[in-house]
């Protein structure tokens, strides 16, 4: 498994496995097969896809210690970067045929209407992630600030969750399947985070019993 894992060829095949999305979205452009309404289809694809790539993130971590496959570290910046690469695409058909790439109308609606508060602020969260996530970065700011920032990604899926919850209008169980993921996910965390903390507190050496019959 370590060999498939730490191969040059399962990241590049994991890659491609990555841009299929992208490639079904730009074949269905060029047929002009995109459906009735083209610019929603490509609002929704991309929103669905950015949640999903938030999802397999944060798996990572849980899975690589559930299974003992530390090598899945290698897919992390990745899939972050993924997820960042299809919520760039979201708000780019969102700022295009929705905006008309007027920034100033964005912002008042931003202000204006909750879901596009809380997914405008999942997508400004993400951005210093994208930014930071080489391995340069990581040395100039230190690895525990780093580890802080990233840890951002936490806000960032649940205000996704929160987004995609507010928009829908009547059947919930979507959004109500992604915000039970991402609550496992978070929940996991704390719980590791608890049980480190435990097992590092300082263990207490019981005082010799000194008994007078000794
Ligand atoms: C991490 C950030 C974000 C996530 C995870 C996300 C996710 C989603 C999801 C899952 C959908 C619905 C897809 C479906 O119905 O199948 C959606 C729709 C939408 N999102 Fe986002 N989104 C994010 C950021 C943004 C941003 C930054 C904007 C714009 C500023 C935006 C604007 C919209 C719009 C306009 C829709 C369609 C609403 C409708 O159909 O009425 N989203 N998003």
């Amino acid at each position: 498994m370590r060999a498939l894992l730490i191969s040059k060829w399962t990241k590049f095949a994991v890659f491609l496995i990555c841009l299929i999305p992208f490639a079904d979205l730009v074949w269905r452009i060029i047929k002009s097969d995109l459906g009735a309404n083209p610019v929603e289809t490509l609002q929704h694809a991309t929103g669905d896809w950015t949640l999903r790539f938030l999802v397999f993130t944060l798996c990572i971590t849980p899975f690589r210690k559930l299974f003992k496959l530390p090598d899945l570290i290698r897919f992390r910046r990745m899939l972050g970067l993924f997820a960042f690469f299809y919520v760039s695409l979201h708000f780019l058909t969102y700022l295009g045929p929705d905006q008309a790439f007027d920034f100033s109308g964005m912002l008042k609606d931003v202000a204006k209407r909750p879901f596009i508060t809380v997914g405008f602020t999942a997508f400004v969260l993400l951005i210093p992630l994208a930014i930071t996530s080489t391995a340069g970065w990581i040395r100039r700011i230190g690895g525990k600030r780093w580890q802080m920032l990233h840890r951002s990604i936490y806000f960032a899926a649940v205000f996704g969750v929160i987004h995609y919850y507010w928009l829908v209008k009547s059947d919930v169980r979507k959004p109500v399947f992604y915000g039970a993921l991402v609550a496992i996910l978070l929940l996991w965390r704390l719980g590791d985070w608890f049980f480190k903390r435990r097992g590092q507190a300082p263990v207490r050496v019981a005082a010799p019993h000194i008994s007078m019959n000794s």
